[in-house]
């Protein structure tokens, strides 16, 4: 029997919580406050608000966050279900309520000996089986011992996906770029834009070319279209089909699907319904992480990211990393007013993090109804958005500085200099640090009418990485995968499943299938452009999907 909460039922609302209540009055009281008086009133400050966990260092002073704001934080995540759900979702239950499905990334980094049980069955022994199938399949493509059609080695390998099945691994490939495999290079085709799969394939040699057509659901246009051109390229190129099961593997759920596709059956690298997409880079999703950085360098991922999971679960909340950060979020987004969170790594290694944590954060935040379905009065997800450091001094700081906008930033680095560029490192690290305080004291020079002044006063958080070592980079990820979920929890909304994006999908198919017909459907605006677009294309068929363009192509809106 389904649960039915009756309209009339008196049920908990966030908003009229007497904790809830009492932030927004702490905010009125608070809201003047400037962080730089709050050094000045307790000199311990900074060795209070900061919190070391394995290879990360958090400082969390420079925050507009007064101690009673704090204590007041930690009672809304004591009187949350946080405790309850994060034991719920560690130990398998079904927490992903639409989806009906256990949430357990977790268990793809459990390096512990304890079963986690899913449908009645120990899930362990089947993520141990793809972990050994991955140390397999890694050591012998980086030892040369895979070979492709021509006997050599693999040079090449391109990974086919998106969402969740591209910016995992690119964002962690990046990252790790110094543990690389010297003889192997990586290339990540995501885009449907045909530019991007074509600029990838141009100048690779199909003989020594491996592709990953990384897909939980098999489904995916953009990826099944990248496949198949992929699949085309390499057969023109290499004059055989038989051929693909030496250059062509998979990661998916849908082991039938990707065998259609003429993936062997044993290099279908298996993952399951209960890792979402934007949590699957521990999963196979991640081998092209292991290609390049080696099995022994993924597994060392996994344990980064298995030390966070124990701090998350065993940490008192008052010195939980993950809590600490989304509690601050949470004060920002619900009471403050702030609209987007800045992240803005110092690490060009860690360019690609923005990306990766706006999937994380939008897709599993993103939401406006509660775990019931109801619509909420209150803000969910921040826009998250950043670019690295110094270059955002270059392009947004200005806004931040002077701006309108109240932007909290999460700046991220790493102490450790790469040998013979220290000076550089020393800048980069000197600059960031001078952000962080310019952002907080500003600047008062000629007064008020100094067009030169900055109001300061801005938030920022530092986390600092000892080195970007392999665990490191998988507990700053589990961090932020916590961090994302308490707030998830604090809002009661289900941060693991992704509706919206599904109404799109619809749309585009409908739309691709009657680009021939003037329908009457779709909005005017819709048909208007789809006039101008039909000029250039006339598909030829429907049920491969295939267009191709239209010769002397007009527009006949
Ligand atoms: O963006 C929607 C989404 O379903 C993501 O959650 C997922 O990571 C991505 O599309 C790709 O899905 P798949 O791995 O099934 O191709």
């Amino acid at each position: 029997m389904n649960l039915v909460i009756e309209e009339d039922t008196e049920v908990f609302q966030l908003t009229r919580s007497v904790t809830w209540q009492s932030l927004l009055k702490l905010r009125e009281q608070t809201a003047n406050d400037r962080i730089r008086d709050y050094f000045a009133q307790d000199p311990q400050r900074f060795d209070k608000m900061s919190l070391r966990v394995g290879g990360l260092f958090l400082d969390y002073s420079k925050h507009q966050l007064s101690d009673a704001v704090l204590e007041k934080l930690l009672e809304l995540a004591h009187h949350s279900a946080l405790v309850q759900r994060r034991a719920q979702m560690f130990s398998g239950d079904i927490i992903n309520v639409t989806e009906n499905r256990p949430v357990l990334h977790t268990a793809l980094r459990n390096l512990g000996d304890q079963p986690v049980i899913v449908d009645g069955k120990d899930v362990m022994p089947e993520i141990h089986a793809t972990r050994e199938q991955i140390k397999r399949f890694s050591e012998a493509v980086r030892s040369g011992e895979w070979k492709g059609y021509s006997g050599e080695r693999i040079r090449d390998v391109v990974n086919i996906g998106i969402g969740g099945s591209d910016l995992g691994p690119n964002m962690a490939c990046r990252a790790l770029l110094k543990h690389r495999h010297p003889e192997l290079n990586f290339h990540f085709v995501s885009n449907v834009d045909g530019a991007h799969i074509q600029k990838v394939l141009r100048g690779l040699n199909p003989a020594t070319t491996l592709f990953i057509v990384s897909t939980k659901t098999f489904s995916t246009q953009e990826t099944l279209l990248n496949a198949r051109t992929a699949r085309r390229w390499f057969v023109e190129q290499a004059g055989d089909d038989a051929d693909v099961g030496a250059h062509f593997v998979a990661a998916s759920t849908n082991r039938k699907a990707a065998m259609e596709f003429g993936i062997r059956e044993e290099n279908v690298f298996e993952f399951w319904a209960w890792v979402g997409g934007r949590y699957s880079m521990w999963s196979s999703i991640g081998l092209p992480i292991a290609l390049a950085i080696g099995f022994e360098g993924f597994i060392e991922m996994l344990q980064g990211a298995w030390e966070m999971d124990q701090h998350f679960l065993h940490a008192p909340l008052e010195e939980n990393m993950p809590v600490l950060m989304a509690l601050i979020g949470i004060w920002y987004i619900n009471f403050v007013g702030a609209e987007t969170q800045a992240i803005v790594p110092y690490d060009q290694a860690l360019h690609q993090l923005p990306s990766f944590l706006q999937q994380l954060d939008m897709e599993s935040n993103g939401k406006s109804v509660d775990i019931f379905g109801r619509p909420v009065d209150y803000k969910t997800g921040p826009i998250v958005w950043g670019q690295t450091g110094s270059n955002g001094q270059h392009a947004f700081f200005q806004l931040l500085h002077q701006g309108t906008r109240y932007v909290p930033i999460d700046f991220i680095a790493s102490l450790k200099p790469e040998p013979g560029v220290e000076d550089h490192h020393f800048a980069l690290l000197t600059n960031m640090l001078a952000q962080a305080n310019a952002f907080m004291e500003g600047s008062q020079q000629g007064g008020d009418l100094d067009p030169y002044s900055c109001p300061g006063n801005r938030p920022s958080s530092v986390l600092l990485l000892d080195e970007l070592t392999p665990r490191n980079l998988g507990a700053l990820i589990a961090l932020y995968e916590h961090k994302v979920f308490v707030q998830g929890v604090i809002w009661n909304i289900n941060s693991f499943d992704q509706w919206g994006v599904q109404l799109g999908k619809r749309i585009a198919g409908e739309i691709s299938e009657r680009i021939d017909e003037r329908s009457q459907d779709f909005d005017a605006s819709t048909q208007g452009l789809l006039g101008l677009v039909r000029g250039h294309f006339k598909t030829d068929d429907k049920s491969a999907g295939k267009t191709t363009a239209r010769k002397g192509s007009k527009a006949n809106h």
